[in-house]
């Protein structure tokens, strides 16, 4: 193999393995001034995706989740949200060890405005 046909390889392995990096999910950049944002890019937005539109945490749950979705948005309250992200709920694990208090509470409340836009 001639070492131009072997560079070529190479780059064609190399972009292949770090195109998953770059289609990674974003949260939606109109959001980024919300409280909470940066939390939720950092511990949510893998599951939950850029809007709050479910995906991943879709196909991990039982039933859709879609934390901007109406049925969400009406019974949804500050206190259960920071609960469910503390301590988990169903297949979602609690982040209480991961996230400071603080941080929960941010990231709870810019999932309620997700919901409320
Ligand atoms: C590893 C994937 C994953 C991550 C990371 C994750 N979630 Fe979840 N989340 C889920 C899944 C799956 C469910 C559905 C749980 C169930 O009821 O079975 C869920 C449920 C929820 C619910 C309840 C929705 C409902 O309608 O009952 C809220 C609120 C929520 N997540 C918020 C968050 C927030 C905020 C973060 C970041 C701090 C987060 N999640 C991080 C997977 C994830």
């Amino acid at each position: 193999m001639s070492w131009k046909l072997g560079l070529a390889t190479i780059l064609l392995l190399l972009s292949v393995l770090l195109l998953p990096l770059f289609c990674r999910e974003r949260t939606d950049p109109s959001l980024s001034e919300l409280p909470g944002f940066a939390v939720y890019e950092r511990a949510c937005v893998r599951c939950h995706g850029g809007r709050g539109q479910g995906r991943k945490a879709s196909n991990i749950a039982e039933r859709p989740v879609d934390l901007a979705s109406p049925a969400f948005r009406d019974t949804a309250r500050v206190e259960s949200i920071r609960d469910i992200v503390a301590r988990g709920k169903g297949k979602m694990k609690g982040l209480e060890g991961t996230l400071s208090p603080g941080e929960i509470d941010s990231v709870s409340r810019f999932v309620l405005l997700l919901s409320r836009r």
